[in-house]
């Protein structure tokens, strides 16, 4: 597997495999990678910086307040300056700590600050793998989104059998390879995701808003960098993590949400999952509104932009596949039948959001497919098995393999 001009940040934390570490980055730069390392203080325990510079021919990073290091690249440019992290062993309290959301070192630092995508390899004793604590934080793990590769189960160095062993060198640079040539149904495409509701200023402390969760884009953009896609996601307010792997940008109007997905064109695939205000207060003004006895504000609205109208008319770098929601009360397929031909997109996945439903901010979806092919009806499904789904037939719409 070729991995020729890819940058690795690889994490080494504290545990015996480290030393296998030593032989994953010559394996990784025989496959012409350039490798950068962070050593934990646990890690060099087991192996110098001096041997992971060695190996990687750059200088290896250990402490969050190291002044020529802040000075030279800083932790956050680390944290940007590579294509994928990988960690590498995973022990137990670096998972734990990256669960956590804890960042007491440059290792926890950075994996926080970090939008890359992340591969783990867990190493540990096995009972510690197996132990309730380990597994929850791999669970909250992996719907971070991070990937794992291994343990493998077999002799572990304190004369015990079981999982826990870390992945060998050469395993842990197939799945990153995996996760930098991705295969899946959509492969070197890029999708367009908006997501979420957006908020419209009616003085600099109040707005007007809906009340989308983002759940839906979210699964919908995380199951398409999953699917292989280079993802970029627009969001607006939401109380929702980034994905890992997705390029996210958070906006609050809808103007500031069009202007966003103008820029981030050319694309493959649209979908547009927002929940966009269809009205802004045109009579905005730069202070707060003040209460006055008797008098209420009169609020002037005026319209605004159709996002997946205006990008589904365009004549120039319109994305050749483009998919709005609609979101109805009642009539939903009618509707939705009216939407397509009136927004101009080849695809509308329509759902009743009454509110006995409970869609919005619910987690699960009764979807239609609306298209010129016709009708499709999903049984109720996660919003993760919708967008997982979604996906797929996107991926065998624009010709990848399903
Ligand atoms: O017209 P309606 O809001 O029901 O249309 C829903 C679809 O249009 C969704 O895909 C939504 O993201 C998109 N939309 C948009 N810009 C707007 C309004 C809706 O992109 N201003």
């Amino acid at each position: 597997m070729a991995l020729q001009g890819k940058r690795i940040l690889l994490v080494i934390s504290g545990g015996i495999a480290a030393y296998k570490s030593l032989d994953l980055i010559r394996r990784l730069r025989e496959r012409g990678a350039t490798v950068r390392c962070i050593l934990t203080s646990g890690a060099q325990q087991f192996i110098t910086p001096l041997a992971a510079s060695a190996l990687t021919g750059q200088r290896t990073h250990t402490d969050l307040f190291d002044r020529e290091d802040e000075a030279d690249i800083g932790h956050i440019k680390l944290a940007r300056d590579a294509d994928l992290v990988v960690v590498a062993p995973a022990t137990a309290n670096l998972m734990a700590k990256m669960a956590g959301g804890q960042a007491d070192d440059l290792a926890s630092t950075v994996l926080l600050a970090t939008t890359l995508p992340i591969l783990i390899a867990p190493a540990m004793n096995v009972r510690m793998w197996l132990h309730p604590a380990t597994q929850r934080n791999l669970a909250v793990l992996q719907g971070d989104g991070v990937h794992v590769v291994g343990p493998n189960e077999g002799a572990m160095a304190e004369a015990e059998f079981g999982p826990g062993r870390m992945s060998e060198p050469l395993e842990i640079v197939e799945a990153a390879g995996r996760l930098l040539a991705p295969a899946g149904p959509l492969a070197g495409k890029h999708v367009i995701v908006t997501s979420g509701p957006t908020h419209e200023p009616i003085d600099p402390v109040r707005y007007i808003a809906n009340r989308s969760s983002g759940k839906q884009g979210h699964a919908i953009a995380k199951a398409a960098a999953k699917a292989g896609a280079r993802v970029t996601l627009i969001s607006g307010p939401v109380t929702l993590p980034d994905p890992a792997g997705v390029t996210t940008l958070r906006v609050e109007s809808a103007r500031e949400m069009l202007e966003a997905v103008e820029k981030a064109l050319p694309a493959d695939i649209g979908i547009f999952a927002a929940a966009v205000a269809d009205w802004r207060v045109a009579n905005t003004g730069g202070q707060k509104i003040k209460k006055k006895d008797g008098a209420l504000p009169e609020l002037s609205l005026t319209e605004n932009p159709d996002i997946l109208a205006t990008i589904s008319r365009r004549t120039e770098n319109r994305p050749p596949l483009m998919v709005g929601f609609a979101a109805e009360t009642e009539h939903v397929i009618e509707h939705a039948k009216q939407k397509l031909a009136k927004k101009g997109c080849d695809l509308i996945v329509a759902n009743d959001v009454s509110a006995e439903i409970g869609v919005m901010g619910g987690e699960s979806n009764t979807v239609h497919l609306v298209s010129a092919a016709g009708v499709e009806t999903w049984p109720t499904l996660s919003k993760t098995e919708v967008a997982r789904k979604l996906v797929e037939r996107l991926g065998a719409m624009t010709g990848g393999a399903s």
